[in-house]
C-alpha cells in the first residue's frame, strides 16, 4: 500500500480474457481490501486459485493472546519485560509466535523461529508488521520473493499467502505487531494524492517490494488461514505461486529502520517526529542513531511526561539508552497511561551537552489500554517500577 506496481504479464485491462500463446485462459484473482473500496492487487494464475480438496482444523498455528487476568488487584506500575529471556519455542514462524501484549487493535508478539515454514499461511485477522531484531531469510509469496534481514521491518498485508524461508544457521529473533485494522504511513508524511512528501523522514525508494520471477511450484499444497484466531487448513489443487503477473498496490514490503531520516530540533522533539507507521488506534515510531538537539542548553533526554491517552511499549534493540538504567538489547518497557514516566533519576540532567545518541528502538503508542499476557509476566523485571525511587 505504498505505491502501485506491476510485474510479469498482465492483460491490457482488468477483468478481460487473458490467454497464453496456446489459448489457455489465465485466472484472475482479485485481492481487495475494505470490501471493494480500498487498495487492491490483481493476480493472474495458471490455474483456478480457489480450488482445493481437503480442509479442516489446522495442525499449524500459534496460541491466541490471553490476558494475565490478575492485574486488577495489582497497583498501576511501569513494567519491563525481558524478551531475551523468553524461552525459544522453536519451530517455524507460523508455530513460534508468542503474544506478549494486546488490545482490540493490535497484538504484540515475540517470534523466535528455528526452521522455515513448511506450508503457506495467510492471516485474515490483520496486517503483520515484523521487526527483525536478529535474523534473515526470504518471504515467499505469489507476488515474488522478498529478502529480509537485520533491522528490517517486514510487512505482510492481511490475507497475502506467504511462507518464511529462513537462512540456514542464522539466529532469528523478531517482534511482530499484528495490526487488526490497517497499517499505513502517517498522514503527515503524505501529499494529498498519497505520495510520500519530499520532507518526510523516508522516501518511496526506501520501501522494497518482492522480486517477481514468474510461476513457481515448490510442491507445497497445504495452506493455512487464521481468522478470529482460528486456524483452518486447506489442501490446494495447485501451487498458489502459479502467478504469471500482478498489478496493484497491496504487496509485502521491507523497510530498513536505518533508512529512517531522523530529525533533531533546536530543542527536544516529541515522538511524532519519529512516527514511521500508523494504524487505527496507534502509532509505531523508530528511534535511530542521530544527532540530538542543538540549543546550547538543550536537554536531549525526554522530559517526564503523562501519556494521557496512550499506553506505550518500547522495544530496545541496540545501543546505549541514555534515559534508562537496567535496560538491555531485547528489553521491552511498558508504560501504561495514568502513571507518569520519564528518564531515570540523574539521566535528565546528565544528558545536557550530549550531541548524539546511538539508540535503536521501536516504540508503539496505543489509544486503547493494552492487556499483558502471562507469557510476558514470566520474564518480567519486578524491580523496574521501583528503580525510579531516589
Ligand atoms: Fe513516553
Amino acid at each position: 500500500m505504498i505505491q502501485r506496481l506491476v510485474a510479469g504479464e498482465v492483460p491490457a485491462k482488468h477483468h478481460i480474457k487473458f490467454t497464453d500463446a496456446e489459448g489457455r485462459i489465465r485466472h484472475e484473482e482479485a485481492h481487495t481490501r475494505e470490501g471493494f473500496d480500498g487498495p487492491f492487487t490483481l493476480m493472474y494464475h495458471l490455474h483456478e486459485p480457489h480450488r482445493h480438496t481437503e480442509w479442516g482444523v489446522s495442525e499449524y498455528g500459534f496460541a491466541p493472546p490471553v490476558a494475565e487476568g490478575l492485574d486488577t488487584v495489582m497497583p498501576l506500575r511501569r513494567r519491563h519485560f525481558k524478551s531475551f529471556e523468553l524461552p525459544r519455542r522453536g519451530g517455524s514462524p507460523l508455530n513460534s509466535r508468542v503474544a506478549l501484549q494486546f488490545n482490540k487493535d493490535v497484538v504484540f508478539s515475540s517470534v523466535k523461529p528455528t526452521e522455515s515454514d513448511p506450508v503457506y499461511f495467510s492471516n485474515a485477522d490483520g496486517d503483520d508488521l515484523y521487526y527483525i531484531h536478529k535474523g534473515s531469510g526470504i518471504l515467499r509469496t505469489p507476488l515474488g520473493d522478498l529478502r529480509f534481514g537485520h533491522r528490517d521491518y517486514v510487512c505482510v498485508p492481511r490475507s497475502i499467502k506467504h511462507r518464511f524461508v529462513l537462512d540456514e544457521g542464522v539466529e532469528q529473533d523478531w517482534i511482530c505487531f499484528e495490526i487488526r485494522n490497517t497499517i499505513r504511513l502517517p498522514k503527515q508524511w503524505l501529499t494529498h494524492n498519497g505520495q510520500i512528501r519530499m520532507d518526510a523522514p523516508f522516501c518511496h525508494r526506501d520501501f522494497i517490494a518482492p522480486t517477481f520471477t514468474g510461476p513457481n511450484d515448490e510442491g507445497i499444497r497445504t495452506f493455512v488461514v487464521k481468522q478470529q484466531d482460528r486456524f483452518t487448513q486447506f489442501t490446494l489443487a495447485h501451487s498458489p505461486l502459479d502467478v504469471v503477473g500482478w498489478d496493484g498496490s497491496v504487496y509485502p514490503w521491507t523497510f530498513n529502520i536505518l533508512k529512517f531520516q531522523a530529525r533533531a530540533g533546536l530543542v527536544h522533539l516529541p515522538p511524532d517526529w519519529h512516527g514511521t507507521f500508523a494504524f487505527g488506534g496507534g502509532i509505531i515510531c523508530s528511534f535511530v542513531p542521530r544527532m540530538v538537539d542543538f540549543h546550547e542548553q538543550a536537554i536531549p533526554c525526554p522530559y517526564p511526561h503523562e501519556a494521557v491517552h496512550c499506553d506505550e511499549i518500547l522495544f530496545y534493540a541496540e545501543g546505549n539508552f541514555i534515559s534508562r538504567k537496567g535496560i538491555g538489547s531485547g528489553s521491552i518497557s511498558y508504560h501504561p497511561r495514568g502513571v507518569m514516566h520519564g528518564p531515570h533519576p540523574g539521566a535528565y540532567e546528565g544528558s545536557i551537552g550530549h550531541r548524539s545518541t546511538n539508540e535503536l528502538a521501536v516504540m508503539m503508542d496505543t489509544f486503547v489500554p493494552l492487556e499483558v499476557c502471562k507469557t510476558a509476566i514470566a520474564v518480567e523485571d519486578n524491580e523496574y517500577h521501583g528503580s525510579w525511587r531516589p
